[in-house]
């Protein structure tokens, strides 16, 4: 079909909740209305709501939004908690909406976090992220160092020009074409039989086979070993031939089928409120091939199983890896998370049938 949309019929809604320390937000002010005025002489309908009140009357699904929190000097906006407080209740209030995040921080610390805890919110209620979702502005605005080398303008620029680009990005998103069958990556490190999130993984396969190409690959046994940290040059060398300083199941298995798949599902259980030692090494050894091949079409899936509490924190730090770092789409509802301890109890847990249907139908 051909793409006949202009300018005016491109939308965008600034969701910047209300910082009550007023001298906390010239700097963010500064930045989004460089971006506003742009976007605007452009045709483009910008809406700004600062209120998670306002969100009764002013409906986010479908819509492009652009997350923008200001932080306080001890590294908090009330209202950024109301605003999470109403994607929680409402669930389905971002349905088909594309976001974005800005986190201008007065210290260094806290906006990697609230950037997460928003991003996780909001895709529960249905939004999706593109890859590489946010701009942080670190008190001292030193993240943009290397930026700003590389790109030879001040880092206050390089926050423009970030801010710019992540607003161009949602408003062109466009889900990508593929060809008809989907080709799915399934990766694990459990044992087969015993392990919950592996089980829940079979049902939601058995959902998806008929429709879908599966590879599964398991990084168990002493097959991983992490990230050696290579110099970015050594890195992106061994990158470019496609491989990396290590060799072994990462280089012969996983780099060719993460190049060749549509849509990544990371299997994860919580251990000790993380991902478990294989799947981080997993991530950290993709930097290699993410240098040299574009990630961006691809779609980020998880499964995560605690066997008491802490899903939410596990599925942060995928979405921190994988979707912000590593640029990956991350769909709505992206992430099914349960709790089961015992052994194979997760095949008790009520309803765990229709929802490993409903969560097959989600990856596309
Ligand atoms: C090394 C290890 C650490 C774990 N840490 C946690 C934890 O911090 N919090 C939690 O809720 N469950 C924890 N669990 C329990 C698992 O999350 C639980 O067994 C769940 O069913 C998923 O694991 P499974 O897929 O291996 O069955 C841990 C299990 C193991 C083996």
């Amino acid at each position: 079909m051909t793409d006949v949309s202009t300018a005016e019929d491109k939308r965008l809604v600034i969701v910047r909740p209300v910082c009550e320390l007023q001298g906390r937000t010239a700097r963010m002010e500064e930045v989004l209305s460089s971006t506003v005025d742009r976007l605007r002489s452009e045709g483009v309908q910008v809406t700004v709501v600062a209120m998670a009140s306002e969100l009764q009357r002013i409906s986010l699904a479908g819509e492009h939004v652009l997350f923008a929190i200001c932080l306080s000097e001890a590294g908090v906006n009330m209202e950024y908690y109301r605003l999470l407080e109403y994607f929680r209740q409402h669930p389905d209030c971002l349905e088909g909406a594309v976001g974005g995040i800005i986190v201008d921080g007065s210290s260094e610390l806290f906006t990697k976090a609230l950037a997460r805890r928003l991003a996780f919110s909001a895709n529960m209620a249905g939004c999706l992220f593109p890859g590489k979702p946010v701009v942080e502005a670190t008190g001292s605005l030193h993240n943009f160092d290397v930026l700003s080398m590389v790109r030879d303008v001040p880092s206050m620029e390089v926050y423009k020009q970030q801010v710019e680009e992540l607003a161009r990005k949602l408003i062109d998103f466009k889900w990508p074409q593929g060809e008809e069958r989907l080709r799915v990556l399934a990766v694990h490190a459990s044992s087969r039989g015993t392990s919950n999130t592996l089980l829940l993984w079979d049902k939601v396969r058995s959902y998806l086979e008929d429709r879908a190409d599966i590879t599964e690959i398991s990084l168990r046994n002493g097959s991983m070993t992490d990230c050696r940290g290579c110099r970015y040059e050594e890195c992106l060398h061994f990158g470019e031939n496609d491989g990396c300083f290590y060799g072994g199941i990462m280089t012969e298995q996983v780099y060719p089928a993460i190049i060749n798949c549509d849509a990544l599902v990371m299997i994860c259980p919580n251990y000790n409120d993380a991902i478990g030692a294989n799947l981080t090494a997993f991530i950290n050894r993709l930097t290699a091939i993410f240098r040299t091949h574009d990630f961006s079409k691809k779609r980020i899936y998880a499964l995560v199983v605690s066997g008491y509490s802490g899903s939410d924190i596990v599925a942060e730090q995928v979405i921190g890896a994988i979707n912000f770092n590593k640029a990956f789409i991350m769909p709505g509802h992206f992430c099914l998370t349960e709790t089961a301890h015992e052994p194979r109890s997760i095949l008790k847990v009520p309803d765990i049938d229709r929802k490993a249907a409903r969560f097959a139908q989600i990856i596309r």
